[in-house]
């Protein structure tokens, strides 16, 4: 009698458990490592709500500000390490495979590592020197924790070339990326190594990436992936120029990883510049349109578009690393506030109250270990 309670009992569970919902991680994990970028109050858990979802649905994070040289590095001989260092524990504690992002940038850099106490440009020798103390010092640090860093940041112009207004080129010249990634290896022998950009899925951009990584490891740098950061539309790229990115990146012996998927659905606001969108009634609905929600049409063609690009990474999963979303919920994005101030952007997996939309269930039906266990997705 008590044992065909026990079978009962048992055999409810088992339904129970393999129909739960199924995660990214879940879904994913016999394919690809699945991330999100965080920002404070996810890794201090003081949102709840996103710090677990984070938990449950990730099982790699990238830092989106703190590991940036002005948060991090903020003056001459001062560091502060509050935030990463909590980044890194969140990490730890949830057994992430951490990301560090990023060590050299034109962006998010202070004026005084390329100046001297004068305000004038310092020399070749100087700068090299503080970048070789602050990688070795940042990277130093999270020896061993932080598996993976992105050494060089958009470093390419849409030429192909290196950019010539980063002042790491002004100053240093075209090495410099060379010897960012020699400091960082010789901090960190073990960790992952990355070159990280936009837009280097085709054309003149794409060329000089190719280009950038066939020198380096022809030099004997290490380089172990290029993050293509993934910031895309409904339409950009093309689902062939994509998988012809991946193809050539993997053909010349690095790893490909998308470093900072986001799907804008907004209309592109390139035309009108800066302009402050607030000010503008006229300008705000035309670029700002679905300020309450997005159309259930809207909604689906992102589903659509998102079932698409991971069925092109699941098809290059010997290829792909790893798949990076940047931020966890819509209301996170740095797509709410760039190009212009003040829009309401849709461009991730989860709502503003950090419920999955149908672009989640799109993707995480995908995946053959989703079908495995989750009987509850249609
Ligand atoms: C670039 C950088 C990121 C971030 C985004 C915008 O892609 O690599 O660190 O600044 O822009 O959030």
């Amino acid at each position: 009698m008590k044992s065909s309670y026990l079978t009962v009992f048992w055999g409810i569970a088992l339904v129970t458990t393999s129909c739960a919902q199924a995660t990214l991680k879940e879904a994913f994990k016999n394919d690809f490592l699945i991330g999100a970028a965080l920002s404070p109050a996810q890794f201090y858990e003081s949102n709840q709500v996103e710090a677990a979802l984070v938990k449950a649905e990730f099982n790699s994070i990238s830092p989106e500000n703190v590991l940036k040289w002005e948060v991090i590095h903020p003056e001459l001989g001062q560091y502060d390490f509050t935030l990463a260092d909590r980044y890194v524990a969140f990490g730890e504690t949830n057994q992430m495979f951490i990301i560090g992002h990023n060590l050299v940038w034109q962006n998010q850099t202070p004026d005084w590592v390329f100046q001297d106490q004068h305000g004038q440009p310092v020399g070749r020798t100087v700068l090299l020197k503080r970048m070789r103390e602050h990688i070795l010092t940042v990277v130093g640090r999270y020896k061993g924790r932080i598996k993976g860093w992105d050494v060089v940041n958009e470093a390419l112009a849409d030429t192909g070339h290196l950019s010539k207004d980063s002042r790491w080129f002004k100053i240093v010249g075209s090495d410099y990326i060379e010897k960012a990634f020699q400091y960082a290896h010789e901090a960190d022998p073990e960790a992952e190594l990355y070159y990280n950009d936009y837009s280097i899925e085709i054309g003149s951009k794409h060329y000089g990436a190719l280009a950038l990584i066939r020198k380096l490891k022809s030099s004997g740098i290490p380089i172990h992936a290029v993050g293509m950061q993934g910031h895309y539309n409904l339409d950009w790229p093309t689902n062939s120029d994509l998988e012809a990115a991946i193809n050539d990146f993997a053909k010349i012996g690095v790893k490909v990883m998308i470093t900072e998927l986001d799907v804008d659905v907004l209309p592109s606001a390139w035309d009108v510049g800066s302009a402050d969108i607030t000010k503008n009634v006229k300008l705000q609905e035309k670029l700002n349109p679905y300020p309450a929600s997005l159309p259930k049409d809207v909604g689906q063609r992102l589903a659509n578009r998102y079932a698409e690009l991971f069925r092109i990474f699941l098809k290059h999963r010997d290829a792909i690393s790893r798949v990076t979303l940047w931020g966890v919920e819509d209301g996170d994005s740095w797509l709410n506030d760039w190009p212009v101030a003040g829009r309401t952007s849709y461009p991730l997996l989860f709502d503003r109250a950090g419920k999955p939309k149908p672009a989640f269930e799109r993707v995480v039906s995908l995946s053959a270990a989703a079908g495995q266990t989750n009987c509850c997705i249609k």
